[in-house]
Order: structure tokens, then sequence, then C-alpha cells
């Protein structure tokens, strides 16, 4: 009943403004959402509606997140020594040249209590030689190093924690030439999240160091939502365990968050369990493949000092990670799911260069040919296509049109990237 009347009154307001306050409604423009797809039928299945609205600005993650952490494999046995040896190891295994550059010290590098001025320590015993030490070493390397603190009063394994020490503890991890900060949730207090991340953000921001801040409050306060004024990733969910089932359901949670995700801020389904040992090398496929596809963090969770080459040949996956990489930063999802129960998914996500990354992922228990009629992904259902196997590294075809289908193996995926066919101009 009201419209009408709303109607009649935007377009006064609006002029109103301009004539008013032209700088306002500058600013509002300039909020105004981009749209980064270029076709009618990309944009019905593929929301963007809240991509490029980042604020944090800090001129990071332009792209997601790369690197290792120590957690999911070494959990608190940590020291320095296994630090640097996973910098070396990085480096000779060519990892680093892929994109891989954050070595990431999860819980327990700290001492149990703040120094004489209220300052963080690093344990004596695990880091004698402290963390501006480990900070150079990484640096020689050519690659960065990240710290991890909490908001709350103490970490999860009862470390001091940086709620209301957030500027001294910004200020030392700068010191110590620290580029990234992993900020988890333990001890909170019942603050709300909301209230306990952003005054890291700006403690962060006043040490003038460019330091990628990493929110991880497991999902708790749905951070799509807020956390693009406040970090450059934010946990949607959980920790993953290195199990199919943890690994898939963390998958579907995240996804429902991809019209949030985009270049400066993602959404962080957690760290990569691939080589771990819980899944099988068609599960850590899978898991790596999605990954890349949410544009999620690509933070290795193994001991990479010691791979296997199965292992080894999923994360050095070049064609994979360049998905993940994709400068248009728009964060693929769940199209449909076929078959019984529809476990026969079709997984999609727009690249730069009119390019479409299309992931088949048999999530049933039996094998699967599972077909794609391609407009259902957002493609031209008369135009050719040309597809690139992305684990086979191969192309497939240079002439595919209307539907595309594969044999996909229990719990494997196949992924590919569809590009518009080049047409010989006929003259
Ligand atoms: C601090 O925040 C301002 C305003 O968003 C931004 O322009 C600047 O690049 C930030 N600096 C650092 C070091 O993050
Ligand atoms: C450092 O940590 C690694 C991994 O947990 C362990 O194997 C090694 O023994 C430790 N080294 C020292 C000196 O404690
Ligand atoms: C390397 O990994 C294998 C399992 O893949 C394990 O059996 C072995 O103990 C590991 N070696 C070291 C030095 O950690």
């Amino acid at each position: 009943m009201e419209a009408p009347r709303l109607r009649l009154r935007l377009p006064f307001l609006l002029l109103v403004a301009l004539v008013v306050s032209p700088p306002a409604v500058a600013a509002a423009a300039s909020r105004m959402r981009i749209e980064p797809l270029p076709t009618a039928a990309l944009r019905r299945l593929y929301d963007t509606s809240n991509y490029g609205k980042l604020q944090l600005n800090n001129g990071l993650a332009l792209t997601p997140q790369m690197g290792w952490n120590s957690w999911n494999f070494f959990a608190c046995n940590i020291n320095e020594t296994v630090i640097r040896d996973t910098a070396d190891a990085l480096v000779s295994t060519g990892l680093a040249d892929l994109g891989y550059n954050y070595v990431n010290i999860d819980d327990c590098w700290s001492n149990v209590k703040r120094g004489k001025k209220d300052q963080l320590l690093p344990d004596p015993k695990t880091f004698p030689s402290g963390i501006k030490d480990l900070a150079d070493y990484v640096h020689g390397k050519g690659l960065k190093l990240g710290i991890y603190s909490d908001a709350g009063i103490f970490t999860c394994q009862v470390r001091p924690g940086s709620l209301h020490h957030e500027k001294a503890d910004a200020a030392i991890f700068a010191s110590w030439g620290v580029d990234y900060l992993k900020y988890d949730n333990c001890y909170n207090l019942g603050i709300k999240p909301k209230d306990r991340y952003p005054p890291m953000r700006d403690a962060l921001n006043s040490t003038g160091r460019q330091i990628f801040y990493s929110l991880c409050e497991w999902g708790q306060d749905d951070p799509a939502l807020w956390a693009g004024k406040v970090g450059n990733s934010w946990r949607t969910t959980d920790d993953i365990q290195d199990t199919w089932k943890s690994m898939t359901d963390i998958a579907d949670k995240n996804n429902k968050w991809a019209s949030y995700a985009g270049p400066g801020g993602w959404n962080d389904p957690d760290m990569l369990e691939v080589g771990n040992g819980g899944m099988t090398f068609a599960e850590y496929r899978a898991h790596f493949s999605i990954w890349a596809l949410m544009k999620a963090p690509l933070l290795i969770g193994c001991d990479v000092r010691n791979m296997t080459k199965e292992t080894m040949e999923i994360l050095s996956n070049k064609e994979v990670i360049q998905v993940n990489q994709d400068p248009l930063g728009v964060q693929g999802r769940r199209i449909l799911g076929q078959g019984k129960n529809g476990c026969q998914e079709v997984w999609a996500g727009p690249l730069s260069g009119n390019r479409l990354a299309v992931v088949l992922w048999n999530r049933c228990e039996e094998s699967a040919n599972i077909i794609v009629k391609l407009p259902s992904v957002g493609l031209d259902g008369s135009s050719p296509y040309s597809v690139r196997d992305l684990w086979k590294h191969e192309t497939l075809s240079e002439n595919v049109v209307g539907t595309f289908g594969a044999q996909v193996d229990v719990h494997d995926c196949k992924m590919y990237i569809f590009t518009p066919a080049v047409t010989v101009a006929s003259s």
C-alpha cells in the first residue's frame, strides 16, 4: 500500500541530497557495488551483491592468502626449528614459488605469562631465539611470517590473549616484523565478536605495518555480514577435522556466504588437511579443488618437510591454484546436485576473461557419470567452448556445445575451465 508513495518520494529525496550535499552523494556512489559478471545468465546464478564492499583497505588479500600453518599437523608441538625447517621446505619443494608464502605459527608460541612490562614473550624453551630472529630468517627466504593470538583473555591453549592488550600486542608483533595475525576466539568473556575484533584491526593499522588480519571467530556471529570491514578473511565454521565428513560439512557451510567474498576479504573454511592421512587421495583432491574454487585461503596443514608424492601432486597443481588466485575474486559455489540425494554435485565459479571453472564432485558412494547442461552453470547453450581438465593438464575439446559430462569416481572430482572457443571469422 505504501509503495506508490515511496516511488514518488525517492527521486525528490535524491534531488535534495544532490543539491544539499554533493560530497555525501559522491561517497554513497563510490560505495556502490561493483558488478564483476558480464552476462545476465551468470548474474542470475552467482550472486555477487556484496562483492566489492571492502572497507579495510590495508592493501592485502587481493587474492586469497596462501601458505602454511602449524596447527593441523603439529598442534602444540612446535618450536623454532620446525618453523625454520618448514620455511626451508616450502622453498626447496617449489611450493613457495607457486605462491605459498605465509609461514604461520599457530597457538603455543608464547610464554604462559606476560613479562614485567605486561608484554608478550615467546616461550623460552621452544622459541629461545625469539620471534624477531625467526621473522628475519623467514624474510631472508623471501617468505612472510604469521603469528597467532586470541580475542579473549587466554588463547585456546591457555597462553596470554590479546583482549584489552590490543595496542601493545599489535605494536610488539609489528616490531618483530610479523606479517600476518590469526586471531582466535577462546576465553572471550562472552563479549560479542563485533566488539572484540575491531580493536585489533585498529591496533594493527596504527602500527603502520601491513599485517594480514585473519579473523577466527568460528563463524559464530555470521562474520560474512560484518567482517569485510574488519579483517582480510573470516572463518565461517568450526575447526576442520581430517575426515571426509568434516570437510564436506564445512564446504557446505562456507558455500552459504559466497556472495560476500571478494578482493580484500575472503570466507575462510579453515586450513587444508591434504597430506595428513585421514582422507583418500580422491577426497583430498576434491578438498583442494573445492577450496580453490571457493576462493578459500590455501594454507597447507601438513608436514611439508615430509610429504608423499601424492600430497605434493595435489598441493602443487598450478592450474587449480590459478583458479584460486584469479584476479576476479568471485567465490565459486554449489550450483546443483543430481542423482539419489543430489550427491552428484556440480560446483562452478566465474573467472576473469569470460572463463568458468567447473567442478564435478561425486559425493555418492558409487562411481557416477555426471552430466551438465551448460546453461545450468551460466554458459551459453549454443556456443562452442574449449574445455581444459585441470587434473589431467589436458585440453579435452575445443568444441563442446550444449552439454558436458564425465565419469567421476567415488568422492573424487573433476575440475575444468570452460573458455569460449575462438571462432574463425569467415570472409
Ligand atoms: C590504515 O587504514 C587506512 C584507512 O582504511 C588505510 O588507508 C591504510 O592503508 C591502513 N594502513 C595500514 C598499515 O593498514
Ligand atoms: C621441535 O618440534 C619437532 C616437531 O614437533 C620435534 O620433532 C622436535 O624434536 C622438536 N625439537 C626440539 C629441539 O624440541
Ligand atoms: C614421514 O611420513 C611418514 C608417513 O607418510 C611417516 O611414517 C614417517 O615417520 C615420517 N617421517 C618423519 C621424519 O617425520
